[in-house]
C-alpha cells in the first residue's frame, strides 16, 4: 500500500493524473469560451456604437464642431487688501481655488459664473447669427422676458403636439437659511413648466403643480421642499406622471412624492408621498425605457448609494423588485439615459449647492451591476472638469434623429440666491473607448466614453429639434 502510495502524488484538487488531465481540458475549454464570448460581445459593441450612427455624427460638421474642445483661461484675483509683511509671515497666504471664488458672493469673477443675460427672444435685440445659441451660465429668458424658473427639471417630448415640455423648480422666492448651520432654502413655490418646439425658445404655461400655503401636514406646505420634478407619459393609461423629492425643511422625511394630469401643461393632481420601498429617498430621476417600463432612482441609506426599481404599469407606485446599486459611492443627482441598449447615468457627489465632480456610469441591465466610467467633462480647465462646470447634473435628453448625441441639463445652483441659479446645457456625445480601468468586464471595453463638451455659447445641429 505504501509503495503505491509513493506514487499517487496528491495534486491540489487531491485527484490522479487522469482526471487531472480532464481537469486541464474542461478549464482551457471555459477560458476559449470566456474569450470568444468576449471577443463577439467587443465587436458586436464597437459595431453598435463604432458603426453607422457613429460615421454620421463625425460627418455632419455640426457635431465636429461641438466637439471641438474649448478651453478656459480665468486668473483667479489678488487676495483683497494688503497684508503686512509681519502678517504674512505669521500666517502664510491661504491659497484661493476657483471653488471659492465660486462661493464668495463679493468675488471680483462673480460675473464669469452669474453673468448676465444674453439669451433673448426679441428678434430686434437678437442678432440673427446670435439666435438659437446656448450661453451655459447665463439668465435665460421666456418668451415673456421673464428668466425660467425650471432649476432641477426635465424634459418630456409630447408626441401629440409635438412639442417640448420642461419641469422643474420654481424658485422666485427668497433664500434664507431655517438654521445657522442648515442648507440655503426657498419656500415651495411649486413646479415650473415651460413649452417648446425647438428646445430654445420656451414659453411659460404656469406653475403646474403648486405649493399648499395654508395646510402646515401637507407635503407640500410652503415650508417644506419639493425638488427634482421628472414627468413621464404613460401610454396604457394616458396619463402624464410626474415623481418628485419631498421633503421637510431639515431633510429628514427624505421621500418621493408622485402627481398626475391628463395634460403636460397641467394642472397635476397630488397623489402623496412614500419612502419607496421603505427606505430614504433623496436625489431622484425617472427613466421611461423603450418597453413602456418606468423606473425610480433615488439617493438613499445617507445618500451613501442609489437604488432603482420599476414602477407599476400604472407608474403611481414602486413595485417589490429594488436593488441596491454604487454602493457606498456617495453619488446624487442621477440623470440615467440609454443608447444602444446600453444604460448610462451620470451623477454628482453630495456637497449640498455646492458643485463637485461628475462621473459616468454604465451597466448592460438597468438594474445592474453599474460600473464606473469617469468623469465625463471636456474642456475648459481642470477646474472646470471637477466641478462639471460649476454645476450638478439634473436630466439627459436624447437628440431625436442623432444616435448617440444628447444634451446635457445641469444646474448651476446659486446658493446665495437660489432664484438666480443658472442652467448649464452642453452637448453630450457617446462613442469610443472609455478612459477608465474596468472593474469586471476582464478589461475589454463593454462602454462607450460618455463625453460632455464645454462650450461658452454652442448651438443644436439642424434637424435635432424639428426646427
Ligand atoms: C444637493 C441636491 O442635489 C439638491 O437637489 C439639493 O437637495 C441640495 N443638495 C440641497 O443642499
Amino acid at each position: 500500500m505504501r509503495t503505491r502510495n509513493k506514487y499517487r502524488k496528491p495534486t491540489i484538487l487531491g485527484c490522479n493524473a487522469g482526471s487531472r488531465y480532464s481537469t486541464s481540458v474542461v478549464v482551457l475549454s471555459l477560458l476559449g469560451c470566456l474569450i470568444l464570448l468576449h471577443l463577439y460581445t467587443y465587436i458586436h459593441h464597437t459595431d453598435r456604437t463604432g458603426g453607422q450612427s457613429q460615421l454620421r455624427l463625425n460627418h455632419h460638421p455640426q457635431f465636429i464642431e461641438l466637439q471641438e474642445v474649448e478651453e478656459e483661461n480665468i486668473q483667479i484675483p489678488p487676495p483683497k487688501g494688503k497684508r503686512s509683511p509681519r502678517a504674512a509671515k505669521r500666517r502664510p497666504k491661504r491659497t484661493t481655488t476657483l471653488i471659492d471664488e465660486f462661493l464668495d458672493e463679493n468675488s471680483q469673477l462673480r460675473h464669469v459664473f452669474f453673468p448676465g443675460h444674453k439669451k433673448t427672444i426679441d428678434p430686434i435685440q437678437t442678432p440673427a447669427n446670435e439666435s438659437y445659441y446656448y450661453y451655459p451660465g447665463r439668465i435665460w429668458l421666456d418668451t415673456d422676458g421673464n428668466p425660467i424658473q425650471a432649476h432641477g427639471g426635465g424634459i418630456v417630448y409630447d408626441k401629440k403636439s409635438r412639442t417640448y415640455y420642461w419641469y422643474g423648480e420654481y424658485k422666485d422666492g427668497p433664500t434664507y437659511q431655517v438654521h445657522k448651520k442648515g442648507a440655503a432654502r426657498v419656500d415651495i413655490i411649486g413646479v415650473g413648466c415651460y413649452s417648446s418646439k425647438d428646445l430654445w425658445t420656451w414659453k411659460h404655461e404656469g406653475i403646474v403643480l403648486a405649493a399648499d400655503e395654508t395646510n402646515e401636514t401637507h407635503d407640500l406646505h410652503t415650508s417644506n421642499v419639493l425638488e427634482r420634478p421628472k414627468v413621464i407619459y404613460n401610454e396604457r393609461t394616458g396619463k402624464y406622471v410626474m415623481w418628485m423629492h419631498i421633503d421637510d425643511a431639515n431633510y429628514t422625511k427624505a421621500a418621493a412624492g408622485v402627481a398626475i394630469s391628463d395634460t403636460p401643461d397641467g394642472p397635476f393632481d397630488y397623489l402623496g408621498s412614500q419612502r419607496p420601498h421603505g427606505y430614504e429617498s433623496r436625489d431622484m430621476t425617472v427613466f421611461k425605457d423603450d418597453d413602456g417600463t418606468a423606473y425610480l432612482i433615488y439617493s438613499s441609506e445617507d445618500n451613501s448609494e442609489l437604488h432603482i426599481g420599476p414602477l407599476t404599469e400604472d407608474y403611481l407606485n414602486v413595485t417589490s423588485v429594488m436593488r441596491r446599486i454604487l454602493v457606498g459611492q456617495h453619488r446624487e443627482a442621477p440623470a440615467l439615459f440609454k443608447h444602444e441598449g446600453t444604460y448610462y447615468m451620470i451623477t454628482s457627489g453630495c456637497t449640498g449647492w455646492a458643485p463637485n465632480e461628475a462621473l459616468a456610469h454604465a451597466a448592460e441591465s438597468i438594474l445592474g451591476p453599474w460600473e464606473t466610467i469617469g468623469n465625463p467633462c471636456i474642456g475648459g480647465n481642470k477646474m472646470f472638469r471637477l466641478t462639471t462646470f460649476f454645476a450638478q447634473s439634473t436630466f439627459v435628453l436624447p437628440l431625436p434623429g442623432f444616435p448617440g448625441s444628447f444634451i446635457f441639463m445641469a444646474d448651476r445652483w446659486n446658493p446665495a440666491d437660489l432664484r438666480d441659479s443658472r442652467y448649464v446645457w452642453l452637448p453630450m456625445i457617446v462613442a469610443g473607448p472609455v478612459d477608465h480601468p474596468l472593474e469586471y468586464s476582464f478589461e475589454f471595453p463593454l462602454w462607450s466614453r460618455v463625453s460632455i463638451y464645454w462650450h461658452r455659447k454652442w448651438r443644436l445641429p439642424h434637424g435635432s429639434s424639428g426646427f
